[in-house]
């Protein structure tokens, strides 16, 4: 049978490493596929950055809007990035009625809906395995291997910059700005960095794995975001004598009234598997029903991480694109027509725990205070420390861990505790989850 044809759109980092695993395992891959897979076409703003890489093997154009025009190209390979001239070409290769594949998260979190019942209609597939967790097969494994399963959560971290960065701000005491410029010179940041460490990029990734757990629309606007650069070193240290790590995660619960769907740095306990990946590492828990807890981990970024990814979803589209578009497996797990509307909640409505700092007069009275108004609100306390004064000093850092209550709760506990003339500086609350 003659190979199957693909189009590549931009071979940046993760284009170039795609084409290079295509070629160096292209014999095992066409064992694997059952025919050849060969990118024949590439198009490429840079056209001699581009040539550079594929020499002779591929036709090398300009205009991405060729590729999708060649009628020999079976599948389009989206790999430019962004909301804009991506989905754009992505929505017109599908009207083409070509199958596509994409590492593009931010564009999947923000128009899957669009784009996937787009793809439905016209009966081609859009596949997106590298667009969470990089080389981590985590789609297909929500999708596909925990398929018997009542999801319950999935905690991950899925931003490999924002873990270099606490890793690197944790173990070596490296102030936060140090170790951005160094992720970024080792590749892990987005074009835009705010991207990552505002947990942008974190927040796309569980938007998606979210859609597919729960069977619902891909909703980033309604996801809960925020990054690590409010969060200070006194709190890594504190956190550590505790027993905990604090890591960026993303985070998705069914609950009674709703999902919850939301990025911040978490403080985990350091005993945890999850707690230990360190570096530009990235790792999955899923918490199924039947199955128990599973932990996934690898590289989420890196050219041939992605790239591996990426070739797979090839090689599934290779298998499948004669089958019937019915027996094909859903976009997001679920039968199109079966996904629920059952609502994202709002941050107040978030069941959690949580570390609390508080810059303290050191005075008699206040920690009666204080826990007298977690008292009040039934707020439970589940370890409390205070900061011994140094000799002369007038005021000191009361850390207060609770135990699981809603965040509207505590929030308004804040704000009286906030209210507090003994109390000296805005209170710093940090999310906690036992993921047990
Ligand atoms: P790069 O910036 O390295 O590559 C993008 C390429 O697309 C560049 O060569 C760019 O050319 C080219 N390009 C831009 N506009 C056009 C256009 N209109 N037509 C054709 N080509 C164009 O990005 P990455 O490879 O890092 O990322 C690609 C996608 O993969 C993104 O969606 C990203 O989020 C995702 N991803 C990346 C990972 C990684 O580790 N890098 C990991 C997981 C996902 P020029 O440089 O000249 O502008
Ligand atoms: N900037 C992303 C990260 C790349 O740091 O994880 C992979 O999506």
């Amino acid at each position: 049978m003659k190979p199957i044809q693909v189009g590549l759109l931009g071979i940046g980092t993760v284009g170039s490493g795609t084409f290079n695993v295509l070629q160096r395992n292209q014999e095992e891959i066409r064992r694997r596929a059952g025919r050849g897979i060969q990118i024949t076409m590439v198009a490429d703003l840079d056209t001699a950055r581009a040539k550079a890489v594929v020499g002779d093997s591929a036709e090398v154009v300009a205009d991405a809007r060729q590729v999708i025009a060649n009628p020999n190209i079976d599948i389009v390979i989206e790999l430019i990035g962004g909301y804009g001239i991506a989905k754009t070409l992505v929505m017109e290769a599908i009207a083409a009625g070509k199958h596509v594949v994409t590492a593009n998260k931010a564009l999947l979190a923000v128009h899957g809906t669009e784009i996937f019942a787009a793809a439905h209609a016209k009966g081609v597939i859009v596949a997106f395995e590298a667009a969470v967790a990089g080389g981590i097969p985590i789609i297909k494994a929500l999708r596909e291997g925990l398929t018997a399963n009542r999801i319950e959560w999935i905690a991950g971290i899925i931003n490999g910059t924002t873990n270099f960065i606490l890793s690197e701000m944790r173990s070596k005491g490296l102030d936060f700005d140090v170790v951005l410029k160094e992720a970024q010179k080792l590749g892990y940041a987005e074009a835009d960095p705010t991207f990552d460490i505002e947990g942008v990029d974190a927040g796309h990734k569980v938007t998606i794995m979210s859609a597919i757990a729960f069977g619902v629309p891909v909703q980033f606007d309604k996801a809960h975001v925020e990054g690590i650069t409010k969060l200070q070193a006194a709190d890594i240290t504190y956190a550590e004598q505790l027993g905990y790590r604090i890591k960026l995660l993303g985070i998705t619960k069914r609950r009674d009234t709703g999902i919850e769907l939301r990025v911040h740095p978490t403080l985990v306990p350091s005993k945890r598997l999850i707690a230990n990946v360190e570096g530009a590492m990235n790792a999955v828990v899923v918490q199924g029903d039947a199955v128990g807890t599973t932990l996934y981990y690898g590289k989420g970024a890196g050219a041939e991480p992605t790239a591996s990814a990426v070739v797979a979803d090839l090689v599934d589209i290779t298998r499948l694109h004669t089958a019937d578009p019915d027996h094909r497996v859903p976009h997001l797990a679920f039968q199109p027509g079966q996904l629920a509307n059952t609502p994202i909640l709002g941050i107040e409505q978030v069941v959690t725990a949580f570390y609390l700092r508080l810059q303290v007069a050191d005075q008699a009275g206040v920690l009666a205070r204080i826990t007298g108004i977690l008292a009040e609100r039934d707020i439970s306390i589940d370890a409390l420390l205070q900061r011994e004064s140094a000799e002369g000093e007038a005021q000191t850092d009361v850390i207060i861990l609770t135990h699981d209550t809603i965040e509207g709760e505590m929030n308004k506990a804040i704000a009286q505790m906030q209210a507090l003339p003994t109390v000296l500086a805005p209170i710093v609350k940090i999310r906690k989850e036992e993921l047990s």
